[in-house]
């Protein structure tokens, strides 16, 4: 029997990297899931790869009548909305002297905004549900900076905001029986990030020391797992919960 079995989840940036992870997780969960993001045509690669009975939908995430459409198309098809994975995510690379007011923005709009749409359009559903989870994608650079945060100012802002955003949310519709909490993500290990350190062999020697645990860096199944944690009923008694998956790195 799957920890999600019976349950739909909408996750966001569902094409590639940690989105696809979560697809894969939830899918083998035994959720339906609807896999949303603005790269169509990987998305519907993802998507088609763990199942037939899935669903994907092209949507920018700051676009609040593509939210609705998505929440709508969502019940049509499998009649509920259990669960929402906020995922898809930015970084602009820029530090605090570089930025540019409409970098910082878009910024602070993909990643913040776009969590804010969808827990908004997806509550209604819950409440006549009588329950949902959501399920928040921060990262430590919303709890400290250096490597954390890669440098970027408006990442680690934006990323800062999602984190008091689901306690907000978790207060407010705890009454509701609609969870939110959110996930803390160290370095996740996916393809970019391979090429990074065997581009750079002295990056993995600072990530060895500053993220102690073996194998100093997540898969990004680490991460999935988590989330299919505080999305299953098993975390029905966890609310506005900071669950931090970084290897050690947040011990120093
Ligand atoms: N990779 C890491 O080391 C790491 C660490 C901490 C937190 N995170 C967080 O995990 C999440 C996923 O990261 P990833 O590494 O898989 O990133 P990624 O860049 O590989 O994937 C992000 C996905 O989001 C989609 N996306 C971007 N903007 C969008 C928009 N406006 N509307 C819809 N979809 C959009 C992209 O098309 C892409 O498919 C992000 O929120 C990221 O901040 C990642």
């Amino acid at each position: 029997m799957g920890r999600l079995d019976g349950k739909v989840a909408i996750i966001t940036g569902a094409a590639q990297g940690l989105g696809e992870a979560l697809v894969k997780r939830f899918v083998e969960e035994g959720a339906k899931v609807v896999g949303v993001d603005l790269n169509e045509e990987k998305l519907n690669e993802t998507v088609d790869k763990y199942g037939n009975d899935n669903l994907a939908l092209k949507l920018d995430v700051t676009d609040e009548e593509g939210w609705q459409k998505v929440v709508d198309t969502t019940v049509e098809k499998f009649g509920k909305i259990d669960i929402l994975v906020n995922n898809a995510g930015m970084m602009s690379k820029k530090g605090v002297l570089e930025l540019k007011p409409e970098e910082y923005m878009k910024t602070i709009q993909v990643n913040s905004l776009g969590p804010l749409l969808g827990i908004q359009k997806s509550i209604p559903k819950m409440k006549e549900n009588g329950s949902g989870s959501i399920v928040n994608i921060a990262s430590i650079g919303s709890l400290k900076s250096g490597a954390a945060d890669g440098g970027d100012a408006a990442y680690s802002a934006s990323k800062g905001s999602v984190r008091s955003l689901t306690k907000h949310v978790a207060h407010y519709f705890a009454k509701d029986n609609i969870r939110c909490s959110s996930v803390f993500p160290g370095g996740i290990m996916t393809d970019m990030l391979k090429k990074v350190f065997n581009e750079n062999p002295e990056l993995w020697e600072t990530t060895k020391v500053s993220s102690p645990l073996p194998d100093h860096i997540a898969d990004p199944e680490d991460i999935a797992n988590g989330a299919v944690y505080l999305a299953s009923d098993d975390a029905k008694a966890v609310t506005g919960a900071e669950l931090v998956i970084d290897n050690g790195n947040m011990t120093h």
